[in-house]
């Protein structure tokens, strides 16, 4: 028995140890909600993938998938040039589409930065067009209102010491190779490269709202991860720098407590909200109009207007966020095609955005209807029914007897009332503690039609 007691008792102080050993961040789970408040909040931000490949204009991996080396890659940088470069332009038409914050590649997998950095020749102030285009950037965003964020490449394409891996366009074909290729290479003076620019995004910028660290492949002697990356150096420098900051989950501390803060299903719908240690956790989807990141001329792949929509409201509806990307051209201006997806966006959320700040995921004990989807304000104690397909006048709301004040239209606040199914010769009946809801035939002037439920 005294074994046994004996046993527990190291198992527990041996747990106790690792737990602490594997926190980061002394921060409470309640102290983490209130940090992220703002952004569980916003819900929808703008991705924005601008860099050299964007002269390319086949997608910001052209440098990889097509194998171009450093010498012949350098064009892009000789060339970059947006003339018509105007971030005020960006950020309202991000205001528009119901955005709230916006999060940019200040450096991506090429290496290249759109910010003026110490640690390298390869930055935008030593193109043609010689300015800091991040320090505009950041101007613009925050006068017109929008939280910023930074997405920063832990890969990287033209550092000379960054060890070639399976990702780098200088990939051999016999894993054997990869020890001669890289036995000039020391990814020690990498690591503290990312260190130095790391801090200087965060140094120069004043107040960054968000950090988007992008992105470990930890598995094989050929990928990368937190001891390559440095992570925990580099995150609890991050959490020093900007104790408000809000950081995704790319650096490979998914075991540690302040390793990061939310996930990030990318190009891809989550099946129900995701979780962690059987824990639900905050998360947010990134995605693309049309597939690529960064401008892609010839891509023909865009999503419609409400298939848009639906990754809007379906992530709200799993207690998610979207962050839907947008990749300007060379010239500095949002592809015309991104811009109307974004209008037409911008159309639904200024009647229906009630049905997305501040929501989430509907209590369970709300039946989800028929080709519909739910979100919940639970501030205001509203029910957002997304009509996804709209229906034909009679529409049961199942167990919902009692539980309802009062049901409109939230684009036009015009009543839905609540009767008797309509129709003839043979009706379904409503059950019993069931409410139907009569709606007009005509389905309105909107792509999702939300009913509002003001609920007891
Ligand atoms: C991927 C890609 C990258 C893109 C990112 C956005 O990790 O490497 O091109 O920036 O996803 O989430």
């Amino acid at each position: 028995m005294k074994k046994i007691i004996l046993l527990i008792a190291i198992y527990l102080v041996s747990n106790a140890i690792n737990a602490q050993q594997k926190k980061i961040w002394d921060e409470t789970k309640e102290e983490k909600t209130e940090r992220l408040a703002w952004w569980t909040n916003d819900r929808f931000g703008m991705f924005i993938h601008w860099g050299s490949y964007s002269l390319a204009g086949r997608h910001e991996w052209v440098k990889k998938y097509e194998g171009i080396d450093d010498v012949d890659y350098k064009k892009y940088f000789d060339n970059f040039n947006p003339d018509l470069y105007n971030p005020r332009e960006w950020a309202k038409l991000a205001k528009a589409a119901g955005m709230k914050y916006a999060v940019i590649t200040t450096k991506h997998h090429e290496g290249f930065t759109l910010f003026d950095s110490d640690f390298t020749e390869y930055n935008v102030t030593n193109t043609p067009y010689g300015r800091d285009a991040l320090k505009e950037w950041v101007n613009a965003f925050r006068e017109e209102g929008l939280k910023i964020g930074f997405y920063y490449s832990l890969i990287d394409w033209h550092h000379p010491e960054y060890t070639i891996d399976r990702v780098h366009p200088l990939k051999p074909k016999n894993k054997e190779d990869y020890k001669a290729l890289n036995k000039e290479r020391d990814m020690s003076v990498y690591r503290e490269y990312l260190m130095n620019q790391v801090t200087e995004i965060l140094t120069n910028y004043g107040k960054v709202d968000m950090l988007w660290l992008d992105y470990s492949f930890p598995n094989g002697d050929d990928g990368k991860g937190r001891e390559d990356w440095g992570s925990i150096e580099l995150i609890k420098k991050v959490r020093k720098l900007q104790p408000e900051i809000i950081v995704n989950d790319r650096l490979d501390l998914k075991e540690y407590w302040g390793g990061w803060d939310f996930t990030t299903p990318e190009q891809f719908k989550v099946k129900e909200w995701p979780t962690y240690d059987g824990e639900k956790i905050p998360w947010e989807t990134c995605q693309t109009f049309s597939g690529s990141w960064g401008y892609y001329r010839d891509e023909l792949k865009w999503k419609d207007n409400k298939q848009l929509l639906v990754l809007l409201i379906e992530s709200v509806s799993k207690g998610g966020n979207l962050l839907l990307n947008v990749g300007p051209t060379g010239r500095g201006t949002i592809d015309y095609r991104a811009e109307n997806a974004l209008s037409e966006i911008g159309d639904w959320m200024r009647f229906n955005n009630r049905a997305i700040y501040g929501c989430t995921q509907a209590p369970e004990a709300f039946e989800v209807p028929d080709n519909s989807l739910l979100t919940y304000n639970p501030e205001t104690n509203r029910l957002y029914i997304h009509l996804l397909d709209y229906p034909l006048q009679n529409f049961t709301l199942k167990g919902m007897k009692g539980k309802i004040k009062y049901t409109q239209f939230l684009h036009d606040a015009s009543e839905i009332k609540i009767s008797n199914p309509v129709g003839h010769w043979i009706k379904e009946e409503v059950g019993e503690g069931d409410v139907n809801l009569v709606l007009p035939v005509t389905k309105p002037p909107v792509e999702v039609p939300v009913i509002e439920v003001f609920l007891k």
